[in-house]
């Protein structure tokens, strides 16, 4: 697919903070992994959308919905649960690929958000989600918490390779999750710690990285494996493979009279 030529952040500037991964040596600079604007992205797929599945399935060897499915299954049968959910929220949703692989587990409501109109509109034609939202997922994940929205199982496919810094994100995951709700997600990855900004124009998150950013937010990782998600030019992507656990156990209030 097309790559992005520049980036800058959503103010139109680059970023000066520094992202570090647990245990780093040495701090990564955000400069280096400025974030993408949502308005670049979304004309990315905007343009993307009317080929996405063909060049995905065909010319790729796309297989983040199939490698998230094993990854989810493997984890609710190792804790002797049944592989169903009540709610689902499919972050990056795009034309709805692992919306489809996931809506046969899902007893109540999809929901898919994506900042593409273009990408949402094809998703809308599977017929498979009982909501699509054309929005930023950070957005969004922010009005569901204020709403008090709660998902038993949250996904996002091969969408993380356009956000330089997963923390925020993933912390307001954790938000929306119930308790013992699953967050699964697929990154492009490196060997080293923190964000990369690969020669392709995607991030790769270091394994270190996406540790702590779950464990920052109070998530166990209950399945870690590396994969491919994908192809390049016929070589496959290095890929991490993650699911994540909610405590099933609510946090106690905290207050002055706590
Ligand atoms: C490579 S596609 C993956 C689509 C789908 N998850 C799949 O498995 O086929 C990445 C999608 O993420 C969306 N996306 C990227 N960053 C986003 C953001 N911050 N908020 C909402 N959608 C985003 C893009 O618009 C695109 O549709």
């Amino acid at each position: 697919m097309p790559a992005p030529r520049s980036h800058s952040s959503r103010r139109g500037s680059s970023i000066r903070t520094t992202i570090t991964g647990h245990g780093c040596s040495s701090p990564v600079s955000a400069l280096a992994t400025p974030a993408m604007t949502h308005a670049y992205v979304g004309r990315l797929f905007d343009q993307y959308a009317a080929r996405y599945d063909t060049a995905l399935t065909e010319n790729l060897a796309y297989r983040g919905p199939a490698l998230l499915r094993g990854a989810v299954g493997a984890v609710m049968d190792a804790a002797g649960r049944p592989i169903r959910f009540g709610s689902m929220l499919d972050l990056g949703c795009g034309t709805g690929l692992a919306g489809a692989v996931f809506r046969p587990l899902v007893v109540d409501r999809l929901v898919g958000v994506d900042l593409s109109i273009a990408m949402i509109a094809q998703a809308g034609n599977k017929e498979i989600y009982d909501l699509l939202v054309p929005r930023d997922v950070e957005n969004y994940l922010a009005d569901q918490i204020i709403d008090q929205r709660a998902y038993d199982l949250v996904i996002a496919a091969d969408v993380f390779v356009y956000v330089s810094d997963l923390k925020p994100i993933i912390a307001s995951v954790a938000n929306v999750l119930t308790p013992d709700g699953l967050f699964a997600f697929t990154v492009e990855t490196h060997p080293g710690d923190g964000v990369n900004l690969l020669p392709t124009l995607r991030y790769a998150h270091g394994q270190a990285y996406v540790r702590a950013a779950l464990t920052d937010a109070g998530l166990a990782v209950a399945h870690l494996a590396n994969a491919a998600v994908r192809s390049e030019k016929g070589v496959p992507v290095d890929s991490l493979v993650v699911v994540a656990r909610k405590s099933a156990r609510r946090r106690a209030p905290t207050g002055p009279n706590t």
